[in-house]
């Protein structure tokens, strides 16, 4: 079989990291021998160059009969005052694919323990799993503007909360079987119905343990004592903020991957990080990310589990020897980085 992929290079940094990403996938590919094929498409900025849209038509066609997306990075400050911006895009794609599942994983690499803001023994054991709602929730809820109010809807079905605490259940039970889900039941209408609808789930999963944290204080124990966690699931709002306030504790956003999940269809694959239009062109991007979405690619929407893992230990080799980017506080080009990698991989 060969893999159909769709690739969204995107902005700024975007189409270095994906060149580096691409690299890496054709050397595992060469390694343990599989096939796929690559179609290029414009997104974000790029887009709305294209095609005045950064969801232009074709992609979204094409998008759609992929087996997998890896998207690098969308955004630049030239569109900030477009009519649409690239982020509507992102938006858009994911609505469109029904990508409801957005998977984090959040842990700590060995060589870069340094790099964190917290204390070194607070951040022993750190490795957790942020799973987002992303197609629900007041991000898709109607919003108006007038000159002296504005308005946005938060809205939550049994259903779609339903499908993405199963989500955390399942990846639960291949880890430490703990799920932590976080609400504002004390407050919102959306939470008691999520609460509710969390504790329903857990019976369908006896083997792993359910608790409930309110938003207000997991983000307290996401920095006094993020080692507790294990997988963590909350709506689409709550999840944007805790994830950006989880990834910070490596001390770098240049090497969490993501993945983003529907009932069925193609997932997408993508780094956590933005299009750092301050950097961009200068070769000095860290690839990280990328790389290690193509890794999540690889495993979770092609089951070519060595080859995941192959990638995985490679990038925590390259790190081990000392070959940092410049947000790792080295000297090493993206190119570098890449070569290195690829040198890695066994
Ligand atoms: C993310 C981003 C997006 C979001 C933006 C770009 C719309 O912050 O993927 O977390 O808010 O979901
Ligand atoms: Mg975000």
């Amino acid at each position: 079989m060969t893999y159909k992929i769709v690739t969204l290079a995107g902005d700024g940094i975007g189409p270095e990291i994906m060149a580096a990403g691409l690299d890496v996938l054709a050397a595992v590919a060469e390694k343990i021998n599989f096939s796929y094929e690559l179609t290029a498409q414009p997104f974000g900025g790029a887009g709305i160059d294209a095609a005045g849209h950064p969801l232009p038509e074709e992609t979204l066609a094409a998008t759609k009969s992929a087996d997998a997306i890896l998207l690098a990075a969308i955004g630049s400050p030239q569109y900030d005052t477009a009519a649409v911006r690239p982020e509507q895009g992102l938006l858009a794609l994911r609505k469109e694919l029904g990508l409801f599942a957005n998977i984090r994983p959040v842990k700590i690499f060995d060589a870069l323990k340094h790099l964190s803001p917290l204390k070194p023994e607070r951040i022993e054991g750190v490795d957790f799993v942020m799973v987002r709602e992303l197609t629900g929730g007041i991000y898709f809820g109607e919003h108006t503007l007038e000159e002296t109010k504005a308005r946005d809807v938060n809205d939550y079905t049994a259903e779609e909360i339903d499908r993405i605490i199963r989500k955390a259940f399942e990846l639960a039970q291949g880890r430490n079987k703990l799920v932590t889900s976080i609400d504002k039941q004390n407050v919102l209408a959306t939470s008691k119905l999520w609460r509710q609808v969390a504790d329903r789930v857990a019976a369908d999963y006896p083997d792993v343990t359910l608790e409930h944290q309110l938003v207000d204080s997991a983000a307290m124990l996401m920095i006094t004592n993020p080692a507790r966690f294990d997988v963590v699931v909350t709506e689409n709002l709550f999840g944007d903020i805790l994830s950006d306030e989880s990834s910070v504790l490596p001390g770098t956003l240049g090497v969490m991957p993501s993945a983003s999940h529907a009932a069925s269809g193609p997932s997408l694959y993508e780094p956590i990080h933005g299009s750092a239009p301050d950097i961009a062109g200068q070769g000095i991007a860290n690839p990280i990310s990328m790389i290690l979405s193509v890794a999540m690619m690889l495993r979770e929407s092609f089951g070519e589990n060595s080859g995941a893992e192959m990638i995985e230990s490679a990038v925590d080799q390259t790190l081990s020897q000392g070959v940092l980017t410049k947000d790792l506080g080295g000297t090493a080009t993206t190119a570098e980085m890449t070569t290195a990698i690829i040198a890695n991989l066994a």
